[in-house]
């Protein structure tokens, strides 16, 4: 396995790759990437920036959620000497580092609302000023968020500025869970298994048919991290070359015995129990996919039919398969 490749042949995985080389050929400035936890948006930016002309520059990886508000300011903007008790030499910020390269701000929702709008003006004009300098500096940096939420409920809740959101919305990319990816799960165990196998310098000859099965209905809330993680833990700990249900945690188990009997009428094997373990966003949007999803499959995936018997307009369909990492 190619270290830092985004694996997969879904069709929505497809579409990702195509999108994320599309981005990464155009001179776009902002992009925002939407995807749950462990979903591969770090993956993700990185591969934007590395597909791009930018590519020998910088890549700065900045997380939101990790340094605190107070000194996220000159972290990111840098500061003259001076500018404030401490400061005692002049230190250029990250947008600087990343100068002809790309920033990447993961958990963006965790900025603090004046520095999203001191992010915005400089969105706007790449043009900036470092804490307590009068004059401006002009910069060419390629801006990727992430988010793990979804931002525009934030913007609702009076928590994301909602000039910043539109900014960054210019180019949404959206991750799709990984248990709406379809039998990528299996071939992704495959990687992991051949990639940690290798690295414990042994072979696994892949997962046991109830494995397989389990792997396909389980929800995987920690996403691809979710799957590598058990994948590694197996490789190292267990001693059999192929993985076999009494080494799947507990946890696993008992959500896929719980979901074997669909009760919910219509809406197909898998929807049946209710996903507490996800939490009211996740799992709501998942509830919506299956719908989407049930609604699709008795159209014939005509996407208009599908719309009327959800009663949607197609646009409003549509605005929603985005957004759920559909289409
Ligand atoms: N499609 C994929 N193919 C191969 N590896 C993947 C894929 N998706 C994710 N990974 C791997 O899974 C791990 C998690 O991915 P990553 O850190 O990019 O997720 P994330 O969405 O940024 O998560 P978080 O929100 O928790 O920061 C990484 O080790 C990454 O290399
Ligand atoms: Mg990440």
């Amino acid at each position: 396995m190619a270290q830092g490749e985004l694996l997969g042949e879904h069709e929505s995985i497809r579409a990702v790759r195509a999108l994320a080389a599309r981005i990464a050929a155009s001179p776009v400035r902002q992009v925002l990437i939407y995807g749950e936890t462990g979903t591969g948006k770090g993956l993700v930016a990185r591969m934007i920036h590395r597909l791009s002309v930018r590519e020998k520059r910088a890549f700065v990886d900045v997380n939101c959620a990790a340094i605190p508000a107070s000194l996220m300011e000159s972290e990111l903007f840098g500061h003259e000497r001076g500018a404030f008790t401490g400061a005692a030499v002049t230190k250029p910020g990250l947008i600087e580092a990343a100068d002809g390269g790309t920033l990447f701000l993961d958990e963006i929702r965790e900025m603090d609302p004046q520095l999203q709008a001191k992010l915005l003006t400089l969105l706007d004009t790449q043009r900036f000023r470092r804490v307590g300098a009068v004059k401006s500096i002009g910069v060419d940096v390629r801006f990727v968020a992430a988010t793990n939420r979804i931002l525009l409920s934030e913007v609702t809740a009076g928590r994301f500025r909602d000039d910043l959101y539109w900014r960054l919305q210019v180019v949404p990319v959206n991750i799709p869970p990984l248990r709406a990816r379809g039998d990528d799960v299996l071939l992704l165990a495959d990687a992991f298994l051949a990639h940690h196998g290798d690295r414990c310098g042994r072979r696994i000859r892949g997962l046991e048919p109830a494995v397989a099965q389990a792997f396909r209905r389980y929800s995987w809330p920690g996403n691809v991290r979710e799957l590598e993680n058990l994948i590694e833990r197996i490789a190292i700990l267990e001693a059999e070359d192929q993985v076999l249900m009494r080494h799947l945690p507990d946890r696993l188990v008992r959500e896929v015995e719980g979901r074997a009997a669909p009760s919910l009428p219509g809406t197909g094997e898998g929807a049946a129990h209710l996903p507490l373990h996800l939490g009211f966003h996740a799992g709501t949007e998942d509830f919506q996919r299956s719908l989407i999803e049930a609604a699709l499959k008795e159209a014939g995936n005509r996407q208009g039919r599908a719309a009327q018997r959800l009663r949607l307009s197609r646009h409003a369909l549509r605005h929603q398969m985005l957004k759920l990492g559909m289409a």
